[in-house]
């Protein structure tokens, strides 16, 4: 295994000062002891810092073209975060009526959000409706059936693009890849097509764009490339049949770097989006989630115990796979490190492990560590997206706190959930 370079040195918001490691002006032990572990710590300028800069390649690529970025909620839905994309100018992608609330918790309107999702009730599409939501994506002409029916009971009119599948491939792991043509999401093109046909002149469907979501984890622009190249023929050929789109949504997924990957530039993803998009006319919307939360965010945790057997080498931590779930889910390498590193100390390959009654729960087999010693504090990198928004309570155990760290202040944005929170219901 290559060693990777210390994760500090790579991900914005975070350094190493004489071994210690900070988020922004405060060391990850700090926080460790006045949060308690496990705990996901984000810092505010990392996330600002892909927010803005993201938005900017866009600006710069796209020239008068017309943008916007529709943060996947998804990803972490924490209301403190989801206030402050909105501060930078956010809008959301959300896939259920929990996301909805989310925002409308958060005091941001439902116009800036777009609804996606294959499977959105009655229920769920009436609030989007009511609030307002700036579009909703298709997926099924059954679901377009359900939604014009909810549309002309409450004598709203429905805003709508298809969510096309793009039938190309992309993503680094089976699971997260979701845009070829045997995958659940979207519909097929000429489905697509008789849709938007179908219901030109519907009373209650005002068709306003056409979508698609390539995969998660994209680490190449082929994809990005490919999907666009359909979805500008598709917008023209509607254009000669009568249907005049005004917006196009490439979806999420652009890849980042957890070890050793090399992920696009953002100006490199912009200036493709540019290129494939140019004299279309559309306002572009692109839904990232990882690429503006995922290297904001450590996990923090606390070594219970060492042990060895059979020569192999146990680091038992206090976190688990119900707190983080992608390496039991997704076989998704996450560095370890140690938070504070003594001088001198050999690394050792160990296996990282948690409390929980599964062998799957192992954050790695065989991992680099210096020596450890109960109560040390390690951190999990590239932990700001699918990371407490996929937390569970398995093995009864109570979901960890949230702290955002801005300079040298940091701030709860959620408590650890308690026993009494985590049975509220049975
Ligand atoms: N838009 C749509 C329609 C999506 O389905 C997704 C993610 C996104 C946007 C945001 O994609 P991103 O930019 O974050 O890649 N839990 C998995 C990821 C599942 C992603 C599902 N869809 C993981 O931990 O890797």
């Amino acid at each position: 295994m290559t060693r990777a370079l210390d994760p500090a040195a790579y991900n914005p918001g975070f350094s190493r000062r004489n071994g210690r490691t900070f988020c922004e002006d405060i060391p990850l032990s700090a926080i460790a002891q006045r949060a308690g572990t496990p705990a996901y710590v984000y810092s505010q300028s990392a996330i600002e810092g892909a927010y803005l800069g993201l938005d900017r390649a866009l600006t710069r690529a796209l020239g008068k073209a017309p943008h916007s970025i529709c943060y996947a909620v998804k990803a972490n839905s924490n209301l403190n975060l989801l206030r402050l994309l909105a501060r930078l100018g956010s809008n959301f992608d959300i896939v259920s009526g929990g996301e909805l609330e989310r925002l409308r918790r958060a005091g941001i309107s439902a116009r800036r959000a777009v609804f996606s999702g294959v499977g959105k009730t009655r229920e769920e599409i009436s609030e989007a409706l009511c609030g307002g939501v700036l579009i909703f994506n298709v997926e099924s002409p059954a679901e377009l059936e359900l939604l014009e029916r909810e549309a002309a009971r409450l004598r709203k009119r429905a805003a709508a693009s298809i969510r096309v599948n793009p039938d190309v491939e992309a993503g680094a792991h089976p699971h997260i890849a979701t845009g070829r043509r045997h995958h659940k999401f979207g519909v097929d093109w000429l489905q697509a097509r008789r849709m938007y046909v179908s219901h030109r002149n519907s009373k209650w469907i005002a068709w306003q764009g056409i979508s698609a979501h390539v995969g998660s984890q994209v680490l190449s622009l082929t994809p990005y490339r490919q999907a666009l190249a359909r979805l500008a023929d598709y917008v023209r050929d509607l254009a000669r049949a009568g249907v005049s789109l005004r917006y196009l949504d490439i979806g999420g997924g652009l890849g980042v770097r957890y070890t050793t990957e090399h992920p696009p530039t953002y100006s490199a993803y912009a200036r493709t989006l540019a290129t494939q998009t140019r004299g279309l006319g559309c306002h572009l919307l692109i839904e990232p989630g990882r690429s503006i939360v995922a290297a904001a965010g450590v996990l923090l945790m606390r070594v219970l115990y060492t042990k060895e057997t059979r020569g192999k080498r146990f680091v038992v931590v206090d976190a688990a796979m119900n707190d983080f779930m992608r390496p039991a889910l997704y076989s998704a390498v996450h560095p370890i490190t140690q938070v504070e590193k003594h001088a001198g100390g050999k690394m050792k390959k160990v296996a990282i492990v948690g409390p929980v009654c599964e062998t799957g729960d192992e954050f790695h087999d065989a991992w680099p560590l210096g020596d450890v010693k109960a109560g040390d504090v390690l951190a999990l990198w590239g932990a700001g997206a699918y990371g407490a928004s996929m937390a569970s309570n398995y093995n009864s155990r109570p979901r960890p706190a949230e702290v955002l760290v801005e300079g040298k202040r940091f701030r709860g944005i959620r408590k650890r959930e308690t026993r009494a929170d985590m049975i509220r219901g049975e």
